[in-house]
């Protein structure tokens, strides 16, 4: 059937609604960014942030141009994981959705859209996935119908371990970026002694920790270390435990592909690292655009069309949320 999917994002601070047609073409998103006053991420206060922006997302959705709300075949939505709160606004609109166009609802796996909208963007087929993003660090292959988690953070995401960083010293969510600018005035030289800027260095096996070098880092800040000396070595640390874990998953998988995913990949750095390991094997590095790095919608409803195409679709008595959704959770049947 020739039309579009609609899909919604809704599982932590970003609401968004993004499209698809059923030949794969993605367009941007509408969306909404839920940034605290201060802190980190209250779930209820995201909710509410949702729902207050539903109407003016919904009616900037309807504006788009050649869009109409009769060429909609299908709602997909983030089913899981993520925020109680926000995650059940999401599932309710989209319920809503479904049943006044008289449309299916696709419920999607919304680590699974990460590597998905990836794939459509950059055409690798078979890749190993490198998913950094606020909540989740996760090295991820495809084998016998799954994603498989091959190694992952033990402790707290990449995304969260710099925005928390980046908030003790006043910068706002989200820290990434900031991070990022402020590591960009660093040009590595004799000046910079290893011993100030040295951090633990979390890779365990497969396995990746963060909140070490995250703690020893700040204590670096309050000793009188310059904060983006410390930006910089945090990135360095960072980003080298995680190409570092995606190198050895390529090497016992023996793919020749990694692809980027999730919002820290919007990062030059990351980018670069991981683009100079792939170039010493003789592999290849993809990474999507940054609008579809970040959560979004468009990925969600990129995911619904693959499963639609399977046949895929999520009755209403199964429409409920899974906060605690896992990438592996995901029979994965499409090609
Ligand atoms: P998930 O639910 O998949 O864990 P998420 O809710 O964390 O996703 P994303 O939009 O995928 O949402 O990622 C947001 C994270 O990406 C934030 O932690 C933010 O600081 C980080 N980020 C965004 N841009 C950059 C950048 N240029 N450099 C480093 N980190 C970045
Ligand atoms: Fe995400």
């Amino acid at each position: 059937m020739q039309g579009i999917i609609l899909g919604i994002e809704s599982t932590a601070h970003t609401f968004s609604f993004g499209i698809v047609g059923t030949d794969g073409k993605l367009s941007p998103s509408k969306s909404s960014l839920f940034r605290p006053e201060e802190g980190g991420i209250h779930p209820r206060e995201a909710a509410d942030h949702h729902s207050d922006s539903t109407a003016r997302l919904l009616d900037s959705v309807g504006k788009t141009e050649g869009f109409e709300w009769g060429d909609v075949i299908a709602i997909a939505f983030s089913q899981g994981p993520g925020l109680g709160p926000c995650l059940r606004v999401g599932a309710s609109v989209a319920r809503t959705l479904s049943s006044t166009l008289e449309v299916p609802l696709v419920g999607v796996n919304h680590c699974v859209a990460h590597i998905e909208v990836g794939r459509n963007q950059t055409g690798c087929e078979d890749p190993v996935l490198l998913y950094v993003s606020g909540g989740n660090t996760q090295v991820i292959a495809r084998a016998d119908g799954r994603y498989r988690v091959l190694g992952e953070t033990l402790d707290i995401g990449i995304g969260n371990m710099l925005d928390k960083f980046a908030r003790i010293h006043g910068i706002p969510f989200p820290g990434g970026p900031e991070i990022e600018r402020l590591a960009s005035n660093i040009k590595p030289s004799k000046e910079i002694s290893l011993d100030e800027v040295s951090l633990p260095y979390g890779v365990h096996g497969m396995d990746l920790a963060f909140s070490g070098m995250l703690t020893s880092a700040i204590q670096k800040v309050s000793e009188g270390v310059p904060l983006d000396r410390m930006c910089w070595s945090l990135q360095e640390h960072s980003f080298s435990a995680c190409v570092e874990v995606a190198e050895r998953a390529m090497a016992h998988t023996g793919k020749n592909e990694l692809l980027l995913g999730g919002g820290v990949a919007c990062n030059d750095r990351i980018r670069e690292m991981a683009t100079i390991m792939c170039e010493e094997r003789g592999a290849t590095c993809h990474w999507p655009e940054k609008q579809y790095c970040i959560d979004n919608g468009t990925m969600i409803a990129e995911l619904g069309r693959r499963m639609l195409e399977c046949g895929i679709y999520t009755e209403l008595m199964d429409s409920a949320i899974n906060p605690a959704l896992r990438t592996d959770n995901t029979a994965v049947v499409w090609d």
